[in-house]
């Protein structure tokens, strides 16, 4: 039998390329070796991701290219398919698959292959919070934190191999531990919530020898005083923080689910600039989320201003499946208004257009 060779395909965000490289490792030390082109190899692994309409068609489309393939050129290829895809009710719509294989039995304790710059380190799966428009929580399941000396294993192996740089990843990061010692609890921005581990766990990270720490996703409820506080003391944390906004109407984030108000974001990004040397954010945004009209809409233009966010990942509403928002709410922000919406905060925010007239 000749060589055997695989094809990777990763979809959505880093949580699926740090699995990537954890199935690649998998097949890597089983004697595959990595295809140029899907049409080449044996098999070929699809790391789906669901978040948004547009992510889910970019799967389907590549699931309906190789079957044509298959088809037309009679070769055969073993398709696995894998990532957020797997545990919706969408999976039943796809033909050709061989294999599934759950994230959570993507076994963390493989050593990755990692891909140039900085190192993934995963910290935590699932979630346990219901913004009501998130997919997630259904296609990862409950908040599973790793235990911190696997973590801190994987970290101190990443710098012995060399990486400068260390990305802390999970759904919601800053309550890292929670499902670990649930031994203290606390309301935090209107949420009822577990003592989080994760200042101390970025601690302990931030004292080896790392030139540059930076970790995603982090919820405003879980940014406590004392993440603050050990981020203020080590310079190697990263300044640039990522703090999903959503949205910055009050109505709009109560039917969000996210439990909390425009000033309770503000003020909180108030506090950790006046804590951190040089603290910037970057954020995530939902524009056209159901209800939002264009008072709603200026809310949030009104706190990208205040807050001068260096980058906004911008997002069209998209009901998915299984979601309480798609159940409750009828998608009624037209596909054109989403995108206008769209564009003057992106010009706004990632262009620094300071287009005022365009939006008031
Ligand atoms: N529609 C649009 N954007 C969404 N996101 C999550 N779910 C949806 C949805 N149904 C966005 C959020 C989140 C990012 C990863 O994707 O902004 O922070
Ligand atoms: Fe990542 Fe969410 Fe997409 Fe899953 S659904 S790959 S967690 S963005």
């Amino acid at each position: 039998m000749g060589v055997k060779s695989i094809f990777i395909k990763t979809f959505g965000c880093v949580q699926n390329v740090a699995d990537s490289e954890r199935i690649k490792a998998y097949y890597w030390n089983g004697g595959w070796t990595e295809a140029e082109d899907w049409r080449c190899c044996q098999l070929i692994v699809i790391n789906t991701c669901v978040v948004r309409e547009s992510a889910e068609n970019r799967v389907y489309g590549f699931i309906n290219e190789i079957n044509k393939y298959k088809k037309t050129s009679g070769k055969e290829i073993k398709v696995v398919l894998t990532g957020c895809l797997v545990n919706t009710k969408s999976r039943q719509r796809i033909t050709g698959v061989d294999q599934v294989i759950q994230t959570d039995k993507i076994s963390l304790k493989l050593k990755p292959l990692r891909g140039a710059g900085a190192a993934l380190v995963p910290i935590s799966n699932g979630c346990n919070n219901h913004c009501s428009y998130c997919i997630v929580p259904k296609a990862r399941g409950q908040e599973r934190s790793r235990k911190m000396e696997e973590i801190m294993e994987e970290v101190c192996e990443a710098i012995r191999n060399g990486f400068k740089e260390i990305v802390l990843i999970g759904q919601n990061v800053n309550s890292y531990g929670a499902d670990l010692d649930n031994s203290e609890s606390l309301v935090s921005m209107g949420k009822k919530r577990v003592k989080s581990m994760f200042p101390k766990l970025l601690e302990k990270v931030a004292k080896l020898p790392i030139e540059k720490i930076s970790f995603v996703s982090s919820n405003p409820w879980d940014f406590s005083d004392e993440l603050i506080e050990v981020i203020s003391r080590y310079k190697n944390i990263n300044r640039l923080i990522h703090l999903p906004l959503q949205s910055g109407d009050d109505d709009i984030l109560k039917r969000m689910n996210r439990g909390y108000t425009a000033k309770e974001y503000v003020e909180l990004t108030r506090r950790i600039t006046k804590k951190i040397d040089g603290a910037k954010f970057s954020t995530d945004i939902i524009v056209g989320f159901p209800g939002e009209d264009e008072e709603a809409f200026l809310n949030t233009a009104k706190v990208c201003e205040q807050v001068g966010f260096e980058v906004a990942y911008l997002n069209k509403y998209s009901p998915r499946r299984g979601t309480v928002s798609a159940k409750l709410y009828r998608d009624d922000v037209p596909q054109a208004e989403k995108r206008r919406r769209w564009r003057i905060l992106d010009n706004l925010i990632n262009k620094k257009v300071t287009g005022k007239s365009e939006h008031r």
